[in-house]
Order: structure tokens, then sequence, then C-alpha cells
């Protein structure tokens, strides 16, 4: 019998595999995650829970990680490798939602929706506030993979032009997207009046867009940020919205999740955040539990040809 751990919160499906135990404990706390991982051969988890070195010497019997998303930027590649442990993800369940979190984000930011909402909520009924259309506008993308694509797509059907950095995918990724493609970071800020980001983090994607990226783009600008907190520098960020130099910007995600209470971006002005919520639609979180929790038990069962 495999046993299996999922300890993040998901729709994980049913769990009454004939040859296999399966313990759904959403949200479990770390210290019980460390305690109980002994027990398990796999463990499935979201991006909530860390999985580094002390977790992965917790469970000697574990030899298959799944994470229910995209991102494996919670775990620690190298040493589940070096202990022989796969690590999977779900890499096609979120995509949707994602994009769609992104758009969102591009549209409050364009017309202050959370602005408006907190002052009628505060008794202040102002009429006066300016936004800015989408339509003609140019959206800059880097990253054109999966999400970013999608994104392109969704931007296009609100008659916006699309040009996209991404020195990682083929040709063929920007004639399918309707995307122009820009040959360098500089060259995609200098013409964008929308930015998003939509690359996996990774060294060379941590803080990508800092203080002078940002200084590149048109006063006036609008970012998004609904990939992975710390690819927009976050100090430069909330530096760029005091400043006026963005008319305003849109975050999903932070470097370390949740913001301290004294974070420079809770402050900042014109910014419209979520709490790392691209990938939660009822749509996709159905998808990413069938997907991972597939993916788990025929790994476990053998088949390792679809690894992440
Ligand atoms: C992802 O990487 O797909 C998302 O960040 C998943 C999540 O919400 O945990």
């Amino acid at each position: 019998m495999h046993r299996v751990l999922i300890c993040d919160e998901m729709n994980p499906g049913p769990l009454d595999y004939p040859g296999f135990h399966i313990d759904y404990i959403p949200n479990m706390p770390r210290e019980d995650v460390l305690a109980r991982l002994p027990e398990y051969d796999a463990l499935i988890t979201r991006s909530r829970t860390r999985v580094d070195l002390e977790l992965l010497e917790a469970g000697p019997r574990l030899r298959v990680i799944g994470r229910g998303g995209v991102g494996v930027d919670n775990i620690d590649l190298e040493a589940a490798s070096r202990r022989g442990v796969l690590v999977l993800n779900a890499p096609e369940s979120n995509n949707v939602s994602a994009a769609e979190l992104a758009i969102a984000h591009l549209l409050a930011a364009a017309r202050g929706l959370t602005r408006s909402d907190a002052k009628t909520r505060a008794g202040v009924w102002d009429r006066k506030y300016l936004g800015i259309e989408l339509k003609d506008k140019t959206l800059g993308i880097v990253g054109l993979g999966r999400i970013g694509s999608i994104v392109a797509n969704r931007a296009q059907g609100l008659r916006m032009n699309v040009v996209a950095f991404d020195p990682y995918v083929p040709e063929s990724n920007f004639e399918r997207a309707g995307a122009r493609r820009a040959a360098t970071l500089e060259e995609l800020l200098t013409q964008v009046d929308f930015l998003t980001v939509h690359t996996p983090l990774t060294e060379e994607t941590d803080g990508m867009i800092g203080a002078r990226e940002l200084a590149l783009l048109k006063k006036g600008a609008i970012v998004v940020n609904a990939a992975r907190g710390n690819i927009v520098d976050e100090r430069a960020l909330a530096g760029a919205l005091e400043s006026g130099h963005l008319f305003a910007a849109g975050i999903d995600v932070f470097r370390d999740e949740p913001p301290a209470p004294d974070h420079p971006l809770l402050k900042a002005p014109n910014l419209n955040i979520t709490a790392h919520l691209g990938a939660n639609t009822f749509e996709a979180q159905e998808r990413v539990g069938a997907e991972i929790v597939g993916r788990v038990l025929a790994a476990l069962e053998g088949d390792v040809s679809r690894g992440a």
C-alpha cells in the first residue's frame, strides 16, 4: 500500500484508489508535516509548504513530491534530486485562471477599482477619478509560455497591441500568440503602456524588473505581477508608485507570503493587491487536484515518464 499525504488546501477529488492510502489534511502546520512524514511515500503541496532539506530529511520513505500548481520554486530541487526524490508539478491546470487574474489586475489598475471601492466604503463619493482605456494600448508580456500566451490572446480580445520578450521560446509561440517579438527586455520596456510578467522565479528572473527597468517604462505605465514575488522588485515598485512614475499596479504575489505588516507595498498608492489567488478558481482547483494526484500515483506505481 503506497501512502500519500496532501498537506495544502486543494480539491483532490476522490481519495479511494485501490493500492493507495491518501490523507488530505489541508493547511497542515509544518510541525505536524515534519512529525507525520515518516509514514508517507509521497507528499503533495501547493505553494504554502516549503519543501526544503529539513522537510526532505523528515521523510525517509519519500519517493515523490507533487506540486499542485505550475511553479516549483518552493521546492529545493537539488536536495530532492540528491535524495532520489522525484518532483512533479501540474503544468496544465491553472493556466487560464492565472491568466484571467492578470487581466483582472490590468483592468482593476487601469480603472482604480480597489481605490474607488475603499473610498466609497469610507463615505467619499469620488467621481473625479479618471482611469485609462486598454483599447489600442500596448501590453508588454515578459515570458510567453503557457500563461503569457493566454494573456496575449485575451488582451487582443480587449483590442490591445501585444509585444513580448522571451528568449527561451520559439518564434512559433509569438506567431500563435499574435505577439510582436522584442529582441531585448529594454526594447520591450521602452514601448509599452502596460507590463505583465509571466516567468518562473529563478536566479535570472529574481529582481529582473528593478528600479532601472521600471524607469525605462513610459511615465504613467501600469505594471502587473501575478507570477512570483520579486520578479518585479518590491521596493523598486513601491518607489515607482510613490513617485508617480507609474499610474498604478496590481500584485498577486510577494517574495515572502504573507507579507509582513510593514511591507512597503502595503502602503504604496494606486496598488491593487490580491493574496496569491491566481490559481484559486473552482475550475482550476478541480483540475489541479486531479492532475497532480494522478501524476503522483502513476509515479509511485513506476510510471515516471511524465516527470516535471
Ligand atoms: C502555481 O504555481 O501554479 C500557483 O502558484 C499555485 C498556487 O496557488 O499555489
